[in-house]
């Protein structure tokens, strides 16, 4: 069901204000000291940020897709460490519970993430299954009522701050792919669970990643989401939906650097007459202009028809891809247009140049969108619905 018009933009305005204001003034400070302040985490709770894809009924604003993806391209406008603060909550974290969890898994975790006050990661990769995540070998045994989890995860975003992981692991040892996985909601405070130190990036400061270990942790059957041997399933849908939100995240990054780009080519002259006129100049604006336009149509589109039940895994591939790539060439862009002040650290652009870079790579590489349009396509002509 569409989200009301009004509601929507009024939402909309106010994370907009809410960018403006409040991270934008910020964005250097966050970049040195690779946090982002308690108040500004507060804030995003009270405007309902973390519960933005959590169903109503649990607390959150149960937004539809397009709506999520207008939210997205908004906070997509300030240094994207800001929507990884919630972004784990309202993506990845927090989708395989509300796609597949039961009514009672729902009931225990949800309002919690919708509320902020836990947060939720999700733990796919591990240090020798990054894009191959099919070949994952952390593994759950079952003994009696419960299953006892062993193995270790790599670059879990928020897992430093984490109450809850979704992870996959291999409940058939005799399954060697995807089929053998299943996926468990495993909370931080379980015997035998630890976490690493934020790795050090070479972007997104004030947003973390870190290895999470699990050393025998027992947890509940009734911890399972999903039904066994279908987690690599529920985790590539978790990341259709997520491959469409950071879509609209890098679009809005775009957007940003666009402005960023465009104003300053308006002030800084050179040849007697501000950048702007030049026409080489007039070519990387108008170049970046088309990108940005393309990717959020694309975004828009992808986001209603999954609204109306479409599988999207096509769309969501294709506009990962276009959007992410489309937003590191606009970012090159604007280092470009700024010339050498593009490369010093006061003017805010060569932060968000390394910034972007890391959508080209999470949730799926480039090139995993290109084998998952090329196969789906293959799909598509096998049964004659090209
Ligand atoms: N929705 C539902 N089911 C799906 C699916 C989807 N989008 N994609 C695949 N499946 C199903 C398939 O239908 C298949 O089931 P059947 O055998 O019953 O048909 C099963 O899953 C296995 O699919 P494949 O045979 O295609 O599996 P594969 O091993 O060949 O791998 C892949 C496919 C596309 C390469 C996949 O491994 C992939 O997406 N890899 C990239 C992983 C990734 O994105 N990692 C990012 C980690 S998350 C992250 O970055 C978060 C963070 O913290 C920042």
């Amino acid at each position: 069901m569409a989200f009301d018009a009004e509601i929507r933009q009024a939402l909309i305005e106010q994370v907009r204000r809410f960018v403006t204001e409040k991270c934008i003034p910020i964005e250097a400070q966050v970049g040195e000291t690779d946090e982002v302040p308690q108040a500004i985490v507060d804030e995003m709770k009270n405007l309902g940020l973390f519960g933005l894809a959590v169903p109503e009924e649990y607390g959150g604003l149960g937004l539809d897709m397009e709506t999520e993806c207008l939210v997205a391209l908004e906070l997509g406008r300030t240094s994207p460490a800001f929507r990884s603060v919630a972004g784990t909550n309202i993506g990845i974290g927090s989708q395989a519970l509300v796609l597949f969890g039961t009514d009672e898994q729902k009931e225990k975790w949800l309002p919690g993430i919708a509320s902020g006050d836990l947060i939720a990661s999700f733990a796919l990769t591990e240090p020798e299954a990054g894009s191959d995540a099919g070949g994952l070998k952390t593994k759950a045994v079952r003994d009696g009522d419960e299953y006892v989890l062993s193995g270790s995860k790599r670059y879990i975003t928020n897992a430093n701050k984490a109450n809850l992981f979704t992870v996959m692991a291999r409940t058939n040892p005799d399954e060697p792919g995807a089929k053998g996985v299943s996926a468990f909601i495993v909370e931080r405070d379980a015997p035998g669970v630890s976490v690493g130190a934020p790795e050090s990036k070479m972007g997104q400061q004030g947003a973390h990643a870190c290895d999470v270990n699990f050393d025998e942790v027992r947890i509940p059957a009734s911890n399972m989401i999903g039904k066994e041997g279908e987690g690599f399933k529920v985790a590539m849908s978790v990341l259709d939906k997520g491959r469409l939100h950071i879509s609209a995240v890098a679009t809005g990054a775009s957007e940003r650097l666009i402005k960023e780009m465009v104003n300053y080519a308006m002030e800084r002259e050179q040849f007697g007459k501000p950048i702007a006129q030049h026409q080489l100049i007039q070519g990387m604006m108008a170049d970046s202009q088309a990108e940005a336009y393309a990717a959020r149509c694309m975004i828009l589109d992808a986001a209603r028809r999954r609204d109306e039940g479409e599988n999207v895994t096509i769309l969501a591939s294709s506009t990962k891809l276009f959007a992410t790539e489309a937003c590191g060439r606009v970012a090159d862009r604007a280092v470009q247009v700024f010339g050498g002040a593009g490369y010093i650290t006061d003017y805010g652009i060569e932060r968000f140049y390394r910034d972007v870079r890391l959508f080209r790579l999470y949730e799926g590489t480039s090139q995993i969108q290109q084998i998952v349009i090329a196969r789906e396509l293959m799909k598509a002509a096998k049964a004659d619905q090209l």
